[in-house]
């Protein structure tokens, strides 16, 4: 009887974990899935990454991280009317969502990204935040996130006011951001996006002005970057109304800029101890990075229905093995920390000669439509 048991036994772990392994042809056939439901997106990781990214961290991928906040955010727990989050609601109703100023410059990803709607069927809210996944991969240093399928479309646009902008008071930002589900903690997990990260319409007369000396690399620069202290004079001209958007850094001439919204994050009480905690922390930056977009990719949907495919997500560029570095011409003397826990900071060395204007183009990148012109 005990024999006959554990044969039961026996035979339905192997069942159960041939079931766990089972994978299914896919019609492109090309891959294989864990469920059928995931075949679409392997074929889309292929086109995302072949003709759109060129497996580059280029102003396309960029664009394609940010596109998905700006879906993601037009959610309120206080008043559930207001969006529907992750719902692909900024492309379905773009000529609304886009009348707010805070989603300047989203067109160009949501230009890149709708044709393939009509090539893979799939909903706007799920190619949003698959392609911001696919493309982040190619950062050297991001982490590899999830992907859960079957978001569904939206049916109305979110309410303007709903996406912070750079120029808003902190208090407000972390109000609106938990008002989506978010912790201070949780936004600058978010925020090393920013490590990858130009401005196109903040500055006036030019595009692709990074946030800072690395915006190829999913690295910790940013934040120590943005704990750098800038003069008075150090900004870059502001386009027409923009002025407050941005706040003095050392890295000016090398033709950097901050964001008010950084700056003030990273000196606020509720998040300065933990910003400063991710300088040179690269492991650390990656898990919370990881953790923070696996939520915001599904804000305001019911999970259950969900389907996993984050095995459709391509294995992320490691990350380069050099530590975060003072750039040439700062130093240790311009740390401004706000922290007052007693936090070591560590020990970092400064790159070495001479201030250089930093690169537009991704290193290696021979594609120059991912570059400004
Ligand atoms: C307090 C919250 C945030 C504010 C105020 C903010 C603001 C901005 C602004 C003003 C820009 C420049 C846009 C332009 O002029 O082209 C920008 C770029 C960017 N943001 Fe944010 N952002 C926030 C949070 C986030 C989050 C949570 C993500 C992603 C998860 C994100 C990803 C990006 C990326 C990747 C870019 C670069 C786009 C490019 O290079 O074309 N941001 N952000």
């Amino acid at each position: 009887m005990a024999l006959k048991l554990s044969f039961g036994l026996l035979a339905l772990a192997t069942f159960a974990s041939a079931a766990n392994f089972r994978r299914v042809a896919c019609p492109d056939g090309v891959h294989t899935a864990t469920n059928e439901a995931c075949c679409v997106f392997h074929s889309l990781a292929d086109h995302l990454q072949t003709i759109t990214f060129n497996f580059t961290c280029g102003e396309d991928a960029h664009e394609a991280l940010r596109l998905t906040f700006h879906d993601a955010i037009g959610f309120s727990f206080m008043n559930e009317a207001l969006g529907g989050g992750a719902d692909g609601s900024i492309m379905i109703f773009e000529d609304t969502e886009l009348m707010d100023p805070a989603n300047n410059g989203v067109d160009d990803a949501i230009d890149n990204l709708r044709p393939l709607l009509t090539m893979f069927d799939i909903s706007a809210g799920d190619l949003i935040q698959f392609a911001g996944a696919v493309a982040v991969s190619n950062c050297p240093g991001a982490p590899k996130l999830e992907f859960m399928a079957g978001r569904p479309n939206a049916t109305h646009p979110a309410a303007l006011g709903l996406v912070p902008k750079p120029e808003d008071p902190v208090d407000m930002i972390f109000a609106r951001m938990e008002d989506a589900g978010f912790s201070p903690t949780e936004l600058v997990g978010l925020l090393a996006s920013h490590s990858i990260a130009r401005s196109d319409t903040l500055i006036d007369n030019r595009q692709a002005v990074p946030f800072d000396s690395t915006p190829f690399t999913f690295d910790t620069q940013i934040f120590l970057e943005v704990l750098l202290a800038g003069q008075e004079s150090q900004t870059l001209p502001a386009a027409a109304g923009e002025v407050a958007a941005q706040v003095p850094n050392p890295l000016v001439a090398q033709g950097e800029m901050r964001l008010q919204s950084d700056f003030a994050i990273a000196h606020s009480t509720e998040s300065n101890c933990f910003w400063q905690s991710l300088v040179n922390d690269q492991n650390n930056m990656m898990i919370h990075f990881h953790d923070a977009m696996a939520k915001l990719a599904v804000v305001g949907q019911d999970t259950s229905k969900m389907i996993d495919c984050s095995e459709a997500i391509p294995e992320p560029v490691p990350p380069v093995a050099k530590p975060a570095t003072f750039p040439a011409g700062t130093g240790p003397e311009l740390l401004q920390l706000s922290c007052t826990e007693n936090i070591p900071f560590p020990s970092l060395a400064t790159d070495p000669g001479q201030a250089t204007t930093i690169p537009e183009c991704p290193d290696g990148d021979i594609n120059l439509n991912d570059c400004p012109s």
